[in-house]
């Protein structure tokens, strides 16, 4: 089971943090658990790994069936929490290079994540003679990113399928009601599946948001789900037996000691797109109203030869969550060499899994010793279950730590401020005045 130490950071703040913090946690916990809190509106993911709708949960299997058979490519339209945790699942549990490892299933292609001419006119490319799908994502249905491309994956399926053989072909998930998409989907037929009104882009993961795609990529989604479940039961008791309670009071106490960046690092590869969805999860969540921590990520030993030396000797403004998995599946020694011209007989016959280890044990070492607090998370085997434990662990840490920094965990307020500019500037109706407005200024 995942666990929390905090051994390594707690010499940095020699108070008892822990036992002067459980009362805000308490009444952060109880804000969770009833959503009476800011945002509570919000907070359906709570008790999402018990209450889901088994109904939609089985078309979601059901569609992935039928998409691994009917396609040779399958099209993920969504940006920000439409698109983040589905990768960060398929990359962790699959591969960073699943379309060239898999043995059967579409290839996955993510789009709609920006605004590269570049980048969507490469996939077009790939999809060319590839039969294929597409799962459009969006929540409000109108954000700009996923609607441009699926405006050109819609196109092309129309014209090599026709209308009716596209229908069979495009998955739509957004909102039960309302929202442009909704609207669309219900006047061409396609299928739909639903974000849950109660629960916000970075926090739907485990709905059909990330469900869809990750089953498509043939990673076992009731052992994700039972993994949250089993973390979903640990938080709904308060103190500091729950994992979260124990990272969530440990970051917030550094975070008030002057440490105002967390840097999440893991020596494993394939979680790199995982970092990208926390970073999302955090950085949406609590950087508000002037406060928060900055997310940042690395990946070692990678990053050890680059941001490393920064970490060991710059400015002294951050603490590192470590994230450990088990030993890898596959165990690789180093082979004896004869001559050993690299000198590296010493490790012939060491497994990687030592060898990184070790690496880990000497960073750990040497970023404390540096100044650095560290944090680890001990997740587990990589798999599924122990995943789905993660994810519902950081999210509900997540929530807690919006409620200790005085925040709603659960709006988005700022990400407006670029939406509107870039509306005017596009010269979108409604938006005359402010356009004239900021021409002015960028003629400056
Ligand atoms: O967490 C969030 O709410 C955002 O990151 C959204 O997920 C993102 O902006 C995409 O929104 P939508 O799903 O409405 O297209």
């Amino acid at each position: 089971m995942l666990d929390v130490k905090t051994f390594h950071m707690s010499t940095f703040i020699p108070m008892p943090y822990e036992e002067a913090l459980a009362p805000r946690l308490k009444l952060a916990q109880d804000k969770l658990q009833s959503g009476s809190g800011a945002g509570g509106e919000f907070t359906g993911w709570v008790h999402l790994p018990r209450d889901y709708d088994r109904e939609e949960y089985a078309r979601i299997q059901a569609a992935a069936a039928k998409i691994r058979s009917n396609s040779k490519a399958l099209v993920v339209i969504g940006i920000g929490g439409s698109y983040l945790g589905a990768r960060g699942v398929i990359e962790c549990l699959q591969s960073p290079n699943y379309n060239q490892k898999k043995k059967d299933g579409p290839n996955i292609y993510f789009v709609g994540n920006g605004l590269s001419s570049d980048a969507m006119g490469e996939v077009l490319d790939l999809l060319d003679g590839v039969d294929f799908s597409v799962n459009v994502i969006s929540k409000s249905g109108t954000t700009t990113e996923p609607a441009v491309a699926f405006r050109f994956f819609r196109r092309l399926l129309e014209e090599r399928y026709g209308r009716e053989g596209a229908r069979e072909r495009i998955f739509a998930t957004t909102d039960r009601k309302k929202g442009a998409l909704k609207s669309l989907a219900d006047s061409e037929g396609w299928e739909t599946f639903v974000v849950p009104d109660d629960v916000g882009g970075r926090f739907s993961v485990l709905t059909a948001v990330g469900l869809l795609p990750i089953a498509v990529s043939g990673v076992d989604t009731d052992a994700l789900l039972r993994g949250a479940a089993e973390m979903m039961e640990l938080c709904s008791k308060p103190g500091y037996g729950c994992p979260a309670w124990r990272y969530a009071a440990a970051r917030y106490q550094l975070y008030r000691d002057g440490r105002s960046i967390e840097i999440l690092g893991c020596f494993d590869p394939a979680f790199r797109m995982m970092a990208e969805w926390w970073k999302q999860l955090y950085g949406e969540s609590e950087g508000k109203e002037g406060k928060g921590l900055f997310p940042a990520s690395v990946e070692f030993t990678a990053d050890l030869h680059s941001m490393g030396q920064y970490i060991q000797q710059g400015r002294r403004l951050m603490f590192e969550t470590i994230v450990r998995f088990g030993p890898s599946a596959r165990q690789l020694c180093v082979p004896e060499d004869a001559a050993d011209g690299d000198g590296l007989n010493f490790l012939a016959g060491r497994s990687m899994d030592f060898i990184r280890d070790k690496a880990a044990e000497g960073t750990l070492l040497a970023h404390t010793e540096g100044g650095v607090p560290n944090l680890i998370i001990e997740a587990g085997e990589r798999n599924a279950q122990s995943l789905g434990s993660l994810i519902y662990f950081f999210e509900y840490a997540c929530g807690l730590s919006g409620y200790l920094l005085d925040v709603n965990p659960f709006d988005q307020p700022g990400v407006e401020a670029y939406k509107q500019n870039m509306f005017a500037l596009l010269g979108k109706p409604g938006y005359e005045a402010r356009r004239s407005d900021l021409e002015a200024k960028l003629a400056k």
